[in-house]
């Protein structure tokens, strides 16, 4: 307790980049739509519409300001909180947003003793997908060696436990819709593109921009079964979706709105980014993005509460620690750590006490996950990244 207390000064400490300010306001406004536009008239602004689920909360954007500055547009600001009925405003920031990505663990550095391993499980699945062989942290794979997995995940789908009934959305930078592996379970209700505002959540490919992560995190999940394609999802039977929304400027809005796309009909929202993982950034949501948070838990799924699963941090080799990140140590996030087949702590691991579980990831050649970029190595076929 006291080594985070002291981890997250240190982080204050540390001054970071010149702020960005962009041209919409996140404003609250009490009264009907119609004072509400008349508000927007008076000083210039479009009004965008409510912000997700948050009721007298809107956006508000304006055309006469800069989209990207380092200026804050105070004067604005200033006369825009006069008008009675304004209840509360903010002139939005850009967010730095690191993806949480696939990292190949030092096996050498951070070891611990080997997990013992003994058969877990009789398996008589067979599944066609080309990989299916070597998911070792599915299913027993060679019974004569010892089970790796503990997991014993085709253990639950054996009871029926393999996500069907279950939408889930990958909030990131996108997804394939397209990709063989996920076609068959896509669903095009539980994704958006809110960095270019259309029902299109496919990923933009250029060569300074590898947007393949969303696709990456999309596959793990539900990645169909049984199709002779590539790998399979640990929820094979899933809905799977994706907003769009790393691929721009990140916004307290972008979170809010991203968190609260189509909360009655998405049951789990993934996300595997955040502030970034540098062992100097103490951040967490922002007002928007908190408020939509206690909102979604309680409310979201028709008042069953909405599912936030977060990735919680790859910095370990930084020094940074989970308790430094306001999103993976939230109480409305389950926190997902990492452990390599060995049973060790990847060096990248952070810890901290908000840790809710931990799966299988990256470790040495051996003991990859095979996710639908590594299958490209078994003629599956690869992602469409733009070379
Ligand atoms: C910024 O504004 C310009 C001009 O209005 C527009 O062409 C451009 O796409 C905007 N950039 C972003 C990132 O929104
Ligand atoms: C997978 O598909 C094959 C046909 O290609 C079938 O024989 C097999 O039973 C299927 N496996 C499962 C677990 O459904």
């Amino acid at each position: 307790m006291m080594h985070s207390l002291v981890l997250c000064l240190a982080a204050l400490l540390h001054f970071g980049h010149a702020t960005t300010y962009t041209s919409d306001w996140a404003i609250r406004i009490r009264g009907d739509m119609e004072s509400v536009n008349r508000v927007a008239e008076k000083y210039g602004f479009t009004n965008m519409g409510q912000i997700g689920e948050l009721r007298t909360y809107y956006m508000f954007h304006h055309q006469q300001t800069a989209n990207r500055s380092t200026v804050y547009n105070k004067d604005l600001t200033t006369r825009v909180t006069k008008e009675t009925e304004v209840e509360w405003l903010q002139q939005q920031v850009v967010k730095e947003r690191a993806k949480r990505s696939y990292v190949t663990a030092d096996m050498k550095t951070r070891g611990l003793p080997a997990a013992h391993t003994k058969p877990v499980h009789t398996q008589t699945l067979h599944f066609n997908d080309p990989v299916w062989s070597s998911l070792w942290y599915f299913h027993c794979i060679e019974k004569s060696k010892g089970c790796r997995s503990h997991m014993n995940i085709a253990a639950a789908w054996e009871r029926g436990y393999t996500g069907k009934g279950v939408v889930v959305s990958v909030l990131d930078d996108g997804i394939e819709k397209e990709h063989p592996d996920l076609k068959p379970n896509y669903d095009p209700v539980a994704s958006y593109d809110m960095n270019g505002r259309d029902p299109d959540p496919s990923p933009h490919y250029s060569s300074s921009a590898d947007n393949y992560h969303g696709t990456r995190c999309a596959g793990i999940v539900a990645a169909a079964a049984n199709n002779s394609q590539c790998t399979v999802g640990v929820s094979f039977n899933a809905r799977i979706g994706g907003v769009r929304m790393l691929d721009g400027d990140v916004t307290d809005i972008t979170e809010a709105q991203s968190l609260s796309f189509s909360p009655h009909y998405i049951d789990v929202y993934l996300s595997s980014w955040g502030p970034g993982d540098d062992g100097a950034t103490l951040e967490g949501p922002g007002p928007l993005a908190l408020r939509t948070l206690q909102n979604a838990v309680k409310n979201g799924r028709n008042g069953r509460g909405s599912i936030y699963v977060w990735a919680s941090g790859n910095g370990g080799r930084n020094g940074d620690h989970c308790s430094c990140d306001g999103y993976s140590s939230s109480i409305y996030t389950i926190a997902i750590s990492s452990t390599t087949w060995h049973g060790s702590h990847p060096d990248y691991l952070e810890q901290c006490p908000s840790i809710m579980a931990t799966a299988f990831t990256g470790g040495d050649t051996e003991g990859l996950v095979r996710d639908l970029e590594l299958c490209g190595q078994t003629k599956c076929r690869f992602l469409t990244y733009y070379m």
